[in-house]
């Protein structure tokens, strides 16, 4: 029983999450930019601008300029993240149909996504004190910012539990989930029965079917900032709002 409910619970989390994704980049795609805001000092070349955004995801350059604190708690917790989640590949795929190469790769990070763990909910607790300790930010916090942080603290603690306190079989987990995968229907295998697993794995349920509808939606959504992504060119290159363009039109025919 509990098996069918959490594989139901993760095609539609999953379905939901991949579709709710889309549809926002969708979105994002079709906002009309027509100023050129692009945040100086700017590149001034498509190449510049690449390596100008390649630099803010990988090292979240902005953030270190303008705050060192939260840049420190928020690169660890987004790099613990990362480690965490390419440890936790694992789970999902056949080791069969995987080049030697990256499962190579997916090995070598286990030990260190183990410490990765600590780093990510250290980081999520410095950023969780942060909004509560420095006033200014309490003040301009809501509800959910608070509870974002609170559902990945508790996401990983619970994950701490399966690894330190209450053993979950693991391999049991990965073929729950591997069934999923295959679309086998009827012989999903049995999750083990564990309530730290069981904890995990609602936390992460809740947090792929609130993503699309959260501040989460920055992963993608720096990709389409202007303040980001605009070549420094507003010399070379024109750019007008349609409405701006219709009157040019008009008065073009006059
Ligand atoms: C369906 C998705 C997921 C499954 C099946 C899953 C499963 C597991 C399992 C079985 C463990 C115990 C590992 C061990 O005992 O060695 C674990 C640990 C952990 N999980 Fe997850 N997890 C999932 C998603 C996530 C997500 C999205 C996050 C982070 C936001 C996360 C964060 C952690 C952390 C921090 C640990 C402890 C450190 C570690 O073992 O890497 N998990 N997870």
């Amino acid at each position: 029983m509990i098996t069918t409910i959490y594989a139901l619970a993760f095609y539609f989390a999953t379905i939901l999450l991949i579709v709710g994704i889309a549809y926002r980049i969708y979105e994002y795609a079709k906002v009309p930019a027509p100023l050129n805001i692009a945040t100086t000092p700017a590149p001034t070349t498509v190449p510049g601008v690449w390596l100008r955004m390649f630099r803010e995801v990988a090292l979240f350059e902005s953030l270190f300029k303008s705050n060192k604190w939260i840049w420190i708690f928020g690169y660890m917790f987004h790099v613990g993240l990362l480690l965490v989640l390419i440890r936790h590949i694992r789970y999902f795929v056949d080791p069969r149909y995987v080049p030697d190469l990256i499962w190579l790769g997916i090995a070598y990070i286990q030990p260190i996504g183990k410490y990765a763990g600590f780093a990510m909910i250290f980081g999520l607790a410095g950023l969780a004190i942060r909004r509560i300790v420095v006033n200014r930010v309490r003040y301009i916090s809501s509800p959910s910012d608070h509870l974002m942080l609170l559902l990945l603290i508790f996401i990983g603690v619970s994950g701490f539990m399966m690894q330190y306190v209450d053993r979950t079989d693991i391999v049991s987990v990965k073929n729950f989930f591997l069934s999923l995968a295959y679309l086998n229907m009827f012989d999903w295998q049995p999750l083990p029965d564990s309530l730290p697993l069981m904890v995990h794995l609602t936390l992460v349920l809740i947090l792929m079917i609130i993503f699309p509808y959260s501040k989460l939606l920055h992963a993608p959504g720096i990709f389409f900032s202007p303040t980001r992504n605009q070549v420094d060119n507003p010399r070379e290159k024109r750019r007008l709002a349609p409405w701006a363009k219709a009157l040019e039109n008009v008065s073009d025919k006059k």
